[in-house]
């Protein structure tokens, strides 16, 4: 996972497997800083309260957290990582 902040926004990179999701990076419920949690198959837990989130949909899988995270488009081309902020 790589941490970073692109204009006002807090992203996150995480790589699961070989595929690259980005979304953002602070938590929905108490505003942790999720790269500093944990990445599993399931997605990125919390690591302040514990809450799940699916790096696909952004959709917290268990409290306390109960809205998404933000999610973000991202490309692959020459090895570069592209993300869609908009
Ligand atoms: S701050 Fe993330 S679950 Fe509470």
């Amino acid at each position: 996972m790589l941490g970073f902040d692109y204009n006002d926004k807090k992203i996150l990179l995480a790589n699961l497997n070989g595929k690259i999701y980005a979304t953002d990076r602070i938590c929905t419920h108490a505003e942790a800083d999720l790269s500093n949690g944990i990445l599993t198959e399931e997605g990125i837990t919390c690591p302040l309260h514990l809450s799940v989130f699916n790096l696909e949909t952004g959709m917290p899988q268990n409290g306390p957290a109960d809205m998404p995270l933000r999610t973000y488009n991202v490309k692959i081309e020459q090895n570069e990582i592209y993300i869609e902020v908009d």
